[in-house]
């Protein structure tokens, strides 16, 4: 046994570049993975090990020295080693580029979903959030069931904490058994890759291949970790995900995140995306400007996600089978002169656990999402059934449609002005 485990540490992991297109992509990518695969496959492992762990361990200590730069630099890092282990699950062309609609959402490929993990802002506010989850968890129990449905091929919002926690030794596996869940087929097997070159099997309980809308965990769930949405909280399947799982959160069980809010406003388009980010090295809530603030005029919250709007929400069905949820109203304001010039946007606000969050412009599920097939004081040359006309004053009921392509439907409320 040790022979054999000898013999697979000092096995050189070579990687054909010929028959691996998704190393590819650029010759420098190629000649960096030429380079790589001189490694021993314990090398390799130490590398990626140790570029999760700088990565996590820079969100998590509050260092105001931290620059956007070395944060940067260090996901760069931690995604290029994610990738070489990728590569060795050997994944084929169709399973790594496999995209399709599903009825409840959009199912990404692995190819497409590896880059989640540079996001550096959107893991800063899932990790800080989640580690104060499940310390707080800690101090009742002695182990927290975690359950993370479509984590995608890296399940970038924990393996990097976990691998914080076993190089740290501040939880031990005995404390906390991970669920992780994805429909595509190659984030499974490239996740059983990456958990096993981590070294951090004592830490997963379960890694399962199966539609998270469906699914049934063997166990009460303590934290439901769940990042399935594009920016305005379109395209993917996140409400139909958390309106099942919910169900198995135990009665002290938390969501992460624990609130999301999406907001809707109606925006002078160069302003709000141009203008505002002419000066700006990137893009942040810590960014923006005051001025495209000011000018926003805000519409209000039409959407509320937490554990008790959850259990609350109904379905409706309508004639078709199509299933949608009731959102809130929202009253278009008065006396905005320019309103015919401006667009409709809608944008997500994430509150992760505990103050800890992932604002506005932080990360590509919370950029604020234009929707030009909104009038407002302005009638469409052509009407198309796919536009909504309505006036300032006009009283509009808001749905989400929970269909192969999730996002709000807005009504206008009938004897509104
Ligand atoms: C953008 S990727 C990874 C998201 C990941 N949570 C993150 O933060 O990076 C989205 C993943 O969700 C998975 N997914 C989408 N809908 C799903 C569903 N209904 N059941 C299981 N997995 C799903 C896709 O297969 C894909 O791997």
């Amino acid at each position: 046994m040790e022979k054999q485990q000898l013999a697979n540490n000092t096995r050189v992991d070579f990687i054909d570049p010929q028959i691996d297109d998704l190393l590819k992509h650029s010759i420098r990518n190629q000649l960096q993975s030429l380079l790589k695969s001189k490694l021993t496959v314990c090398e390799r492992q130490k590398l990626l090990q140790k570029s999760f762990v700088d990565a996590i361990t820079l969100v998590l200590t509050d260092l105001q020295t931290v620059t956007h730069q070395e944060l940067v630099s260090a996901f760069e890092t931690m995604y290029d080693n994610a990738v070489q282990s990728m590569a060795m699950a050997e994944l084929s062309q169709e399973v790594l580029t496999h995209q399709y609609i599903s009825a409840t959402g959009l199912i990404m490929s692995p190819y497409n979903c590896k880059h989640t993990i540079k996001d550096v802002y959107r893991i800063k506010g899932y990790a800080r959030g989640l580690d104060k989850a499940i310390q707080g968890k800690l101090k009742n129990k002695p182990v927290v069931n975690v359950l993370y449905p479509a984590c995608g091929p890296f399940a970038p919002l924990l393996l990097p904490l976990l691998s914080y926690y076993k190089e740290t030794q501040i939880i031990e596996p005995s404390q906390i058994q991970v669920t992780l869940v994805d429909i595509q087929p190659g984030a499974i097997l490239t996740l059983k890759q990456l958990v096993s070159d981590l070294q951090l099997e004592e830490y997963v309980l379960l890694i399962e291949e199966a539609d998270a809308t469906i699914f049934e965990p063997q166990n009460a769930i303590d934290l439901l970790v769940l990042e399935a949405m594009q920016h305005g909280f379109t395209k993917e399947g996140q409400l139909s995900i958390a309106k099942h799982l919910v169900k198995y959160l135990s009665l002290d069980g938390w969501m992460i995140p624990q609130n999301v809010s999406v907001r809707g406003m109606m925006v002078v388009g160069e302003t709000e995306f141009n203008q505002q980010w002419k000066t700006q090295e990137y893009s942040h809530s810590s960014n923006v400007g005051n001025e495209a603030q000011q000018d926003r005029v805000d519409l209000g919250e039409i959407l509320k996600i937490n554990k008790s709007t959850l259990l609350e929400m109904k379905e409706l069905e309508l004639e078709d089978g199509i299933k949608v949820i009731p959102a809130n109203q929202i009253v278009l304001p008065t006396g905005v002169e320019d309103m015919s010039k401006r667009i409709f946007a809608v944008y997500a606000h994430i509150e992760t656990f505990a103050q800890e969050e992932v604002g506005q412009y932080d990360s590509g599920i919370t950029h604020p999402r234009p929707d030009t097939s909104v009038y407002i004081d302005l009638k469409p040359k052509d009407i198309e059934h796919t536009h909504f006309v309505a006036s300032s004053g006009d009283t509009v009921q808001f749905y989400y449609q929970l269909t192969g392509l999730p996002g709000f439907v807005p009504v206008k409320v009938q004897g509104s002005v």
